[in-house]
């Protein structure tokens, strides 16, 4: 004789009350809910129902089907909620006698490096400045003598932002703003991380750092500006390195330069990071220009100064002998913590 409703529901409870695994679950689903199940057959049965009763009839075997599916449901949320228990518990069993496989943290290339220049510096008398790295276009380019429609702002692709702002395209963008909280005579250095609209590939990232420094005082010469580089890399490389200073043109400089060393990488013999130069640009620099010093409030007949912009992503490149700019950003660990060894 065919099971009553009733029946069937405490059969399917004494089943659901035995499963205890996802395939029983699913079992259970097919037996009952399937298109051949038995709560589903309760509806072919309609035939043998009065036509009276049929409506009513049909209304609890839909309820049945209702209840039988969230019950189910609940067990199976019932049976993940433990799982994820037990997988808690289990890690937080631990012996305090096991060896450690933790590896210690350590810091970012970039960090280390620059920690090591401001040292330099900081014993040569230079102050460390911190700096915004959402500036507007007057810092940026006006008052370093970067007018509107100079060919020079077309060098940096800049990210504006759309309240006119922009992402500091290099640290100078912080002379102006220096100068005046100072005044002269004044040593200042100030790293950041600078950002332009650039296509990636082993020697130009988006975003890298920058480290500018100063000097403004009487009598200040290039020569003044080739000893504190030279004496500044020589600490950080260890060694007398070679460098060379080509003309190099920059609106804030008067005159300007490109200061190379030898690309440590390769020895100088030239390699995709130097583009097979042998030589790697580093660090542009000059005798700051007239108009810069005026902006900054600086009086040009008592003071003349130097500035340097020096790409602490390409030192840290070459002091590490890291190959391509983009592992610097890549956050693997495995290549970024060997350098504290
Ligand atoms: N701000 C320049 C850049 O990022 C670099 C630079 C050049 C900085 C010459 C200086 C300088 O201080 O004197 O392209």
């Amino acid at each position: 004789m065919a099971m009553t409703m009733q029946e069937l529901r405490e059969q399917f409870y004494e089943k659901l009350q035995q499963a205890n695994a996802a395939e029983a679950f699913e079992e259970l689903r097919v037996r009952y809910l399937g298109k051949k199940g038995e709560i589903t057959g309760l509806l072919k049965n309609m035939g043998a129902i009065a036509p009276e009763m049929r409506k009513e009839y049909g209304a609890k075997v839909n309820a049945l089907k209702d209840e039988v599916e969230a019950s189910i449901k609940r067990r199976i949320e019932e049976a993940h909620a433990r799982e994820l228990e037990m997988r808690i518990a289990a890690t937080e069993r631990y012996d305090l006698s096991l060896p450690s496989t933790l590896s210690e943290g350590s810091y970012h290339p970039i960090t280390l490096v620059q920690r090591e220049v401001e040292q330099i510096f900081a014993s040569m008398g230079f102050t460390i400045e911190d700096y915004d790295e959402i500036v507007d276009d007057y810092h940026c380019f006006e008052a370093l003598n970067i007018p509107k429609h100079h060919p020079a702002r077309d060098m940096q692709d800049t990210y504006y932002l759309s309240n006119g702002q922009l992402l500091k395209t290099h640290t100078s963008a912080a002379q102006n703003a220096i100068m005046r909280k100072y005044g002269a005579p004044l040593r200042a250095i100030f790293p950041g991380r600078c950002f332009r609209n650039e296509s990636t590939d082993a020697c130009h990232e988006n975003t890298f750092f920058q480290m500018e420094g100063i000097m403004i005082d009487e009598n200040i010469s290039i020569s003044n500006l080739i000893y504190f580089m030279k004496t500044m890399l020589s600490e950080v490389f260890r060694r007398d390195v070679k460098v060379r200073l080509r003309p190099g043109f920059f609106p804030f400089v008067e005159p300007g330069f490109e200061l190379d060393i030898s690309c440590a990488i390769c020895g100088g013999k030239g390699c995709p990071s130097c583009k097979n130069s042998g030589w790697l640009e580093l660090c542009p620099c000059g005798m700051i220009h007239p108009n810069v010093l005026k902006a900054g409030g600086i009086d040009t007949e008592k003071y003349t100064g130097f500035a340097f912009g020096l790409g602490l992503t390409r030192l840290a490149m070459m002091k590490y002998g890291i190959k391509d700019i983009r592992d610097l950003n890549s956050g693997n660990l495995k290549s970024l913590d060997q350098f504290v060894k």
